[in-house]
């Protein structure tokens, strides 16, 4: 094992023969604690990396190895060491797996389970015990830059995923979720002022943190912005009220990079417990403040109990025997880098080209002699953003290597760039078919870095005039041609939508994507993603954004809330996405009609497979309210569960809802509140109103 410091990378002085309880980490934490000097305490709330040669580094290589913070030798205390993600292990060279809005798009519990899994094994395995990776910031404009890194727009989707994320993560290392909180812009991140009310940070901002939180996240990283003028890694009302004391958050706070902290006492005050990564704010400025009395030494005592705790903790977890450079980009990993990219690629649109008599896809191999694959695209090792979140993998799967891996040999591909637009079309006009790859790299998207400026909120939300123009020019010349979308949220598809007979959405999909693009298109796999943010059809119909914005307002409603609260059709809705086979819901039942505030009811449906492939589909359960008090969005997700289906297979699904789970937040009273009334239970495989089937449900006093 790596020697990042002086303590070995393992546990050091922490690890103990048998696992602790509860209790006995605490203890043991009390009892570091006690033979601590002021100096050593303050010494854990910090990063351990130099200020001004960890700058360059950063600059030169980000996170190449795990950033320590909080190492004491003298008692044989670890600092933690810490490796970025959320795509894979940002350290060396790990697994790419595709971005989370791609993994988002999978709705697979299971699955971002075993992603956290392969994450936490590769940190591990290379000298890191602490993930910063779980971000699960809500998408609430599709031009936020960081898009890629989130899940989606929905509060509780994101809650889900998250949790899996974290519980994966950490069977091996600590997990830290991020960024707390309303950070949804990029380019203003270190200046905007976020104005929300208590409803719909309660609502909308929040529960996907709570969410984690009651998974058991050992950590949470501040935001850049601000919180109703406050910086969130100063912010009182965030790290203390909240999250420490009202949601019982047991473990630690870390600050966003080095502009997360801007002063000492606020920055303590308000709860943060760790300056990552370097000693700036805190060390000797924090020591002198202890000193002077400005701070209290109990809210040192405090930080550091919270960081000794899930240090304690962390030492007695683990598979040993799975960790080493063996386990880093395995081939168990890149199976489950190309499973990822397979369950994530939403199929948008699939209908018969030209006079052709069935669905362009999947690509009938037979009786094709030529391809041609178009687009600078289809040669790119895009894997996404370029900032924190940038994982170096061995290799990149393009699209066309992908595509001339899962053709036979005697189909010829012709590839062109796409760059003359002629001869693009040239080369469709006499091929069978014609794939196009076309979307967005680091370079339109990604997360702002001032200096050099790179990354940072979209311009557009469309494809570029050159590729709508090359998209139509083809489907001119040779109407077989699927459209294969690359980007980290909604692209806007108006001016060409119509025209193209297939669409894929394939994301950014990691180092295996080029594979898993080929196997969607050829049918090797049938697909299952669905969108986990809506496609507009017009900006119009999104929220106010300002990529400069110092101040915005956040309401209680964006995405699929805000279209269907204005009535506005979605190109794609949120939750949609189609199959190789079809399925039909039917038979939507309740084990109750009625419900008292503290109750639960069990909602159910059958979903028979009614084509002649096995498939993967996601049922969706949203809750609607009929006559509320209270001002309330049209519908909200409330339960998604994903399910193998073979032909003509019908399965009972089942999903439980407490009546919590309908309550909104009310401001007069500071609380949840249940209101009693009717409730409408909707189930289908989309948000699209005519999707769902319904139920009522009457919940009583
Ligand atoms: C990003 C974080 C990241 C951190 C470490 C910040 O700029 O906002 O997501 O974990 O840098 O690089």
């Amino acid at each position: 094992m790596k020697k990042i410091g002086n303590v070995p990378a393992e546990w050091g002085s922490l690890n103990t023969l048998k696992p602790l309880s509860k209790r006995q980490v605490d203890e043991k934490a009390k009892d570091l604690l006690s033979q601590m000097t002021l100096k050593e305490k303050i010494h854990q709330m910090s990063g351990d990396i130099p200020l001004v040669s960890g700058v360059i580094e950063m600059q030169l290589a980000y996170n190449k190895r795990p950033y320590p913070a909080g190492e004491n030798i003298r008692l044989g205390i670890p600092g933690i060491r810490f490796s970025d993600g959320p795509r894979g292990v940002v350290m060396y060279h790990s697994t790419c797996f595709p971005v989370s809005m791609a993994r988002g798009a999978a709705w697979d519990i299971d699955l971002e389970e075993r992603v956290g899994d392969a994450i936490g094994v590769e940190a591990r395995s290379q000298g890191a015990n602490f993930f910063g990776g779980v971000c699960i910031n809500l998408l609430r404009h599709p031009a936020w830059g960081r898009a890629q890194e989130t899940y989606g727009e929905d509060s509780f989707h994101l809650g889900e995923m998250g949790a899996a994320l974290v519980r994966g993560v950490q069977r091996h290392i600590m997990a830290c979720v991020k960024h707390y909180a309303a950070n949804s812009m990029e380019n203003a991140r270190f200046k905007v002022d976020v104005k929300i009310s208590e409803r719909p940070l309660r609502e909308v901002y929040l529960p996907h943190f709570k969410r984690c939180i009651d998974e058991g996240a050992a950590a949470v990283m501040s935001a850049y912005n601000k919180l109703n003028g406050a910086y969130c890694g100063h912010n009182g009302h965030l790290l203390r009220d909240i999250l420490k004391n009202e949601w019982g958050f047991e473990g630690f706070v870390i600050s966003d990079f080095l502009l997360g902290i801007r002063e000492t006492v606020a920055a303590v005050e308000g709860g943060m417990d760790i300056e990552m990564p370097f000693t700036w704010h805190f060390g000797k400025k924090l020591y002198r403040q202890v000193k002077r009395g400005r701070i209290r030494e109990s809210l040192i005592d405090d930080a550091v109990l919270r960081i000794l705790r899930q240090k304690i903790r962390f030492a007695q977890t683990g598979e040993p025997e799975r960790y080493g450079k063996h386990a880093v980009v395995c081939d168990a990993h890149k199976r489950l880098a190309r499973e990822a990219a397979q369950k994530s690629i939403v199929l948008l649109k699939n209908e018969c080209a030209g006079k052709g008599k069935k669905p362009l896809l999947p690509i009938d191999c037979g009786g094709i002699s030529k391809i041609a694959v178009l687009g600078k695209l289809a040669t790119a090792r895009n894997i996404g953003d370029s900032g924190s979140s940038m994982v170096r993998p061995p290799y990149v799967v393009t699209p066309l290597e992908g595509i001339q891996a899962a053709l036979a040999s005697d189909i010829k591909i012709i590839y062109n760039d796409g760059k003359n637009i002629q001869s693009a079309a040239r080369e469709a006009s006499v091929a069978d078919l014609a794939i196009i790859i076309a979307g967005y790299t680091h370079r339109h998207e990604g997360e702002y870095i001032p200096l050099p400026p790179k990354g940072g909120d979209r311009k557009c939300l469309s494809l570029s005039t050159h590729d709508e123009n090359m998209i139509q020019r083809v489907i001119s010349q040779n109407p077989a041609a699927v459209v294969v979308m690359i980007g980290g949220s909604a692209i806007i598809t108006e001016n060409w939508r119509e025209k193209a007979p297939a669409i894929l959405m394939a994301w950014y999909p990691g180092m295996e994507g080029g594979h898993a693009i080929a196997d969607i298109l050829f049918g090797k796999v049938n697909p299952s993603g669905k969108l986990p943010c809506v496609f507009p059809k017009s900006e119009k119909h999104l929220p106010f954004f300002n990529k400069k914005a110092t101040s915005i307002a956040y309401g209680l409603y964006h995405g699929y809330r805000l279209m269907e609260k204005n009535r506005h059709e979605p190109a794609f809705p949120f939750g949609f996405g189609l199959s190789y086979t079809t399925f039909v819901y039917d038979n939507i039942q309740l084990d109750k009609p009625v419900m008292g505030v503290f109750d639960s009811v069990r909602v159910l449906v059958d979903v028979t497979n009614t084509g002649n492939l096995t498939g993967e589909e996601i049922i969706q359960l949203y809750a609607g309210f009929v006559n509320p008090s209270v001002e309330r969005p049209v519908k909200e997700l409330k339960g998604f569960v994903k399910t193998e289906l073979a032909p003509g297979e019908r399965k009972r699904i089942e999903f439980i809802v407490t009546a919590d789970q309908l309550a909104y937040y009310c401001e007069v009273r500071s609380q949840w509140v249940v209101e009693p009334g009717v409730y409408r239970m909707l189930l289908g495989p989309s948000s699209r109103m005519e999707d769902l089937l319904e139920a009522q449900l009457r919940i009583t006093d």
